[in-house]
């Protein structure tokens, strides 16, 4: 099939990078000669026939910019037959050849379904929540990491200023990686991911055998998923009169994670990936999800991607919790 004019578009959640990844998608496509065009607010924008042409200064001056510049949603649509033909005719109705779809799990598994009626779609790997299976990385999650990080950071002060204890509460879904990773890099005296459930009493413990080594505070970092979140912790050593040493302060970090600049590394793998894409497109190759896996830009069928999650490495939970002591 020859390749006349190609439509992108961002879906789920936003994350720092995407606009990098439009970037390259635009102007590598127009390098290969393409019309390029954007779809707005994800697949809602694709059902509503929401497509703008999008030329080589359309996406100048991005790059630095967190969020997605096309607009992104959730689009619940997607998950039937009804909207999945919807779009597929709007493609069609705008003589659309090729998608590519930025995003995450829902994003991508919306991306199986229009592959699987036939039209040729590509996915980027893009969520802060990196559960995504075909990247070891995804398109925002260092960004996301790294505010994580500096929040820990700027708790850990104030709380040795104030022997307390602070509940950080971090985004990732129902994955534990951000959770887990921010933990390690910022030296958390406990971590709490759906992966690995702790009981509330096991961190009790974990809290005041910290008071009693003689800490000057406890940093607990809470994924969102876990069934144990940072607000039932609290409601728990309250009802229990949990004896922890440290008074406990809770902070949700919440979509500060998914707001604010890309750093380098997320606007490289952006970049790396939407050229990845286009290159992929241009040599016929489709229903793919352009991810980045030992060091490579590589392509997983959506088969593998759709509907599944991505596993974290139990191996450095065990690690996490050696070197909290
Ligand atoms: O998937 C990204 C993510 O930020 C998750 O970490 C979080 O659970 C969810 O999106 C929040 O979704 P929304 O922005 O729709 O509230």
């Amino acid at each position: 099939m020859q390749i006349q004019k190609i439509a992108v578009l961002t879906s789920g959640g936003d994350a720092p990078g995407m606009n990098a990844a439009i970037r390259a998608v635009v102007r590598t496509g127009l390098e290969k000669g393409w019309e390029t065009f954007g779809i707005r607010y994800g697949y809602t924008g694709l059902l509503n026939g929401n497509i703008i042409p999008l030329g080589m200064r359309d996406v100048g001056g991005i790059i630095q910019r967190g969020g997605t510049m096309l607009g992104s949603s959730r689009c619940p649509e997607m998950r039937n037959e009804e909207g999945k033909q919807k779009a597929l005719q709007a493609l069609k109705d705008n003589k659309i050849d090729a998608l590519v779809v930025i995003g995450g799990n829902g994003s991508q598994t919306g991306a199986y379904s229009l592959s699987q009626l036939g039209f040729p779609v590509v996915g980027i790997a893009s969520t802060i929540d990196n559960d995504l299976c075909g990247s070891d990385i995804t398109i925002g999650t260092d960004t996301a990491l790294n505010i994580a990080l500096e929040a820990i950071d700027r708790l850990k002060t104030t709380a040795s200023s104030h022997k307390r204890g602070f509940l950080l509460e971090v985004m990732g879904r129902n994955c534990g990686y951000l959770a887990l990773m921010a933990g390690i890099a910022g030296g958390a005296e406990a971590i709490v991911i759906p992966e690995a459930e702790l009981d509330p009493e096991t961190i009790a413990e974990q809290i005041h055998s910290s008071y009693e080594r003689g800490k000057a505070h406890a940093l607990i970092v809470v994924a969102e998923g876990a069934k144990n979140n940072a607000e039932s912790l609290i409601a728990y050593f309250k009802e229990h009169g949990k004896r922890l040493g440290f008074d406990l302060r809770l902070t949700k970090l919440g979509h500060v994670q998914r707001g604010g600049s890309p750093g380098a590394f997320d606007r490289i793998l952006a970049t790396r990936l939407g050229a990845g894409a286009v290159e992929y497109l241009s040599q016929g190759q489709h229903g793919v999800l352009v991810g980045w896996i030992n060091g490579n830009i590589s392509a997983t069928p959506l088969s593998e991607i759709a509907n599944k999650t991505k596993s974290i490495d139990m191996e450095l939970f065990k690690l996490a919790q050696i070197l909290s002591l």
